[in-house]
């Protein structure tokens, strides 16, 4: 006789056994059975219950089965507040408050993969602490203009570092938490400007080499658990109702076998979404039992245009999730939320981010016994940001100012003295500016700290008691969700004041705050010294005083380009940006680096830039090739020194160049790098092994990436613009796969 398994029984002995590697290899089958029993208990109605939200942010669960509802909470840059079910008015609550990290850009500045697994760590710890399940990133768009208002919610122009960083972060949050991703947004998600409906024309090529190589990643080595679908459309389809994309490459190609879910309101007819691989809408009304997953779904499938059999398959991938992050168990992690390693790690990070762009003279770092009175100008100095951006705000437990950051750095030793510089209220502008100049014309030393901000001018000016007549001129949002930016200028007169405190302190530090680059050209050749930092997490204060004053060498670079002016990048030059109902991604695989290099333009600051208060030499590179008909390893090798007298860490970048190509390639494409700690006068061996597809482009006519035998050379970087060592090497036969 068969005999029947108690379920609780069944769901206690997997829990039990669940944490060892082995027992979860043994484990594999029993949950997969778990889960086909579980399933031929649940009702339609409850099956259809569990695909779409039933809150803003949480599914429904079937209590009489255990199923628990499934919690979600947006990120990247800390667990965002809560909110009612059926309200988009945050519950106000104290008990929200969580640590704040450095934003994507600012992470992927760090070139640190160890700091992109810790920054997942703390998301992942958080938001299980914040009693979730998933977590609603990271962000992994590629920066195709610096205009796209979420940049900082990404993490860079290029797709290798992209998935470099994103596949440890996915670790971080996954492995140790009890918690999923939500890898968004899929796919080539890349501006706001009609992000609803908007329609990227991309040719193939472009696609895989650009646009999907981090999800790609996130998915066969991050092992996301779920991945969200962007708004656009894609080759005539929606995103999420994107059969290429989520059966064909998501699924068959990749091996996914987690759940797919909406962006809020991404899904526009429920047979085609359910279809295409859908499993779970979200959406941003409270109608929750008419959203296209809900009654429709239930009616689609007794009307027989959808089988239950496929209904079948989205509770499949949902209870397996469930499974995954441990959602049955009472054992299940508990997280934690602002501990105080936590806020250490957000320190770590920051600290790394920061980019020395220019300078000149030495003039950095500065040196505090010298300093009696210092000027700190500009409004970023002085405002936080974490509570900005739409869905990446939060509610910190405390940002460190700037200007804070400073003043804790200098104690009473030195006086600290502030002027605003700058605000978005036109009557007041002249007077901020002179009021600046005469500040800095009375102290030892001056530090501007300008640059964008989360903003809605709309909004801020009627905080300011402005009344705002509603048009399209004055309704203009920076690095926020939803919004581009029209140009690459710096708002609110700031160009004019930093010329002016220049013009009576020559050595006055520009600091620019920003989650995407801004036009520095009408002073950048008057500035000796030059920091970029960013939305740099709730410890971002103390770093930048920490790398001002030298107590922290820096060591970020660049994750995207510095351009000089609009025009020069491809997407807007070759390409259109933002376009209209579609946008021709017609500069293909050139986008940033790829493009200013290959066409010798020349940006203001390059990709992969970034200097260091020390030098370091490169030398003795040795490049080995080994390999059979079937596969192709190479390693670079070499010797880097640090030449100074501070101990620094370098970013250590292999860019390749094929030079017999068929098609048109990129001058340097990035395919290895390694961040480097030196001491003073310390050397160090440092190998690092590139990919197969290193070599490799994808070939649309025979839908394969194909490594074209010939010559291919390997530069050994400082930046994609100061090469140190070359090598070449000649690839005898041709490989495809
Ligand atoms: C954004 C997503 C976000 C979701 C939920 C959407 O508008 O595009 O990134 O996760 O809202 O807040």
């Amino acid at each position: 006789m068969k005999k029947t398994i108690n379920s609780d029984f069944f769901l206690k002995q997997i829990d039990a056994d669940s944490r060892g590697i082995e027992a979860n290899i043994k484990n594999a089958t029993m949950v997969e059975n778990k889960i086909d029993e579980t399933i031929s208990k649940l009702t339609l109605k409850e099956k259809v219950s569990m695909c779409h939200g039933a809150g803003l942010f949480r599914t429904q669960g079937v209590e009489r089965l255990n199923i628990l509802p499934i919690k979600m909470s947006d990120g990247p840059m800390g667990v965002r507040h809560e909110f009612p079910d059926d309200s988009w008015t945050p519950i106000g609550n104290s008990d929200d408050y969580v640590t704040y990290l450095p934003c994507n850009t600012a992470l992927a500045a760090t070139w640190s993969t160890d700091l992109a697994y810790e920054a997942g760590e703390v998301l992942g710890k958080e938001a299980r602490g914040r009693g979730k399940d998933f977590i609603l990133g990271p962000g992994i768009n590629i920066i195709r203009s610096p205009l796209c208002g979420r940049n900082f919610e990404y993490m860079s122009e290029d797709p290798y570092l992209t998935s470099k960083m994103a596949v440890p972060f996915i670790k971080g949050v996954q492995e140790k938490n009890d918690i999923s991703v939500c890898v968004k947004h899929f796919a080539v998600n890349n501006q706001e400007t009609e992000r609803l409906n908007v329609e990227p024309e991309l040719d193939e090529r472009t696609l895989r080499e650009i646009y999907l190589p981090a999800f790609e990643a996130a998915v066969k080595e991050g092992n996301a658990y779920a991945i969200m679908t962007a708004y656009n459309k894609l080759f005539g389809h929606y995103c999420s109702h994107n059969k290429y994309l989520i059966k064909k490459i998501l699924e068959e190609e990749w091996g996914f076998d987690g759940v797919v879910i909406s962006d809020w309101g991404a899904i526009h007819d429920t047979v085609e979404a359910a279809n295409a691989g859908m499993d779970i809408e979200m959406s941003v009304t409270t109608n929750f039992d008419e959203y296209y997953f809900a009654n429709p779904l239930i009616k689609a499938v007794k009307e027989g245009e959808i089988s239950e059999k496929v209904i079948d398959e989205k509770i499949k991938r949902i209870l397996r999730l469930m499974y995954k992050i441990n959602m049955f168990s009472d054992n299940r992690e508990r997280g934690e939320y602002n501990s105080e390693e936590n806020r250490k790690k957000t320190l770590d990070i920051a600290r790394e981010s920061i980019v020395l762009l220019k300078n000149e003279r030495q003039i950095l770092p500065l040196e505090d016994k010298k300093i009696k009175t210092l000027g700190v100008i500009g409004e970023n100095a002085n405002i936080t940001h974490s509570n900005g951006g739409v869905s990446a705000e939060i509610k910190a437990l405390y940002e460190i100012t700037p200007l804070l950051g400073i003043n804790m750095r200098l104690g009473g030793q030195t006086q600290v003295k502030y002027a605003k510089g700058y605000s978005n209220n036109k009557y007041l502008k002249e007077e901020l500016i002179n009021e600046a100049v005469e500040l800095a014309k009375s102290c030892d030393a001056v530090i501007i700290i300008g640059g964008l901000k989360h903003i809605s001018e709309d909004l801020e000016l009627e905080n300011n008691g402005i009344t705002v007549i509603k048009n399209d001129k004055i309704k203009r949002r920076i690095d926020s969700e939803g919004y581009d930016r029209t140009d690459l200028e710096l708002p609110y007169e700031q160009d004019d004041l930093i010329k002016r405190v220049l013009e009576v302190n020559k050595n006055a530090i520009v600091v620019m705050l920003s989650g995407s680059p801004v036009n520095m050209t009408r002073w950048i050749d008057d500035a000796s010294a030059v920091v970029q930092t960013w939305y740099n997490g709730m410890e971002g204060g103390t770093a930048l005083a920490e790398v001002l004053f030298g107590d922290v060498n820096p060591s970020g670079k660049l994750p995207i380009t510095f351009p000089r002016k609009l025009e020069d990048c491809p997407a807007h030059k070759i390409g259109e940006f933002p376009g209209g109902e579609k946008v021709k991604y017609s500069e293909g695989v050139f986008v940033g680096y790829r493009y200013f290099s290959s066409y010798d333009i020349e940006p203001l600051f390059c990709f992969g830039h970034g200097l260091s208060y020390t030098n370091f030499k490169y030398e003795d590179l040795q490049v080995l090739v080994e390999g059979d008909k079937d596969d192709i390893n190479i390693s670079i090798i070499l010797k880097i020194s640090n030449c100074g007298q501070k101990t620094g860490k370098e970013v250590i970048q292999v860019y390749i160049n094929d030079e017999e190509s068929c098609v048109e390639r990129p001058k340097i494409e990035l395919k290895g790098f390694s961040k480097v700690s030196l001491e003073a006068n310390e050397s160090k061996e440092v190998k690092i092994k590139l990919g197969k597809k290193s070599l490799a482009y994808y070939s649309i006519e025979e839908s394969k990436w194909v490594i074209q035998k010939g010559k291919f050379n390997i530069f050994v970087a400082s930046s994609s613009m100061d090469i140190r060592l070359k090598e070449q090497i000649d690839i005898k036969s041709t490989y495809k796969f």
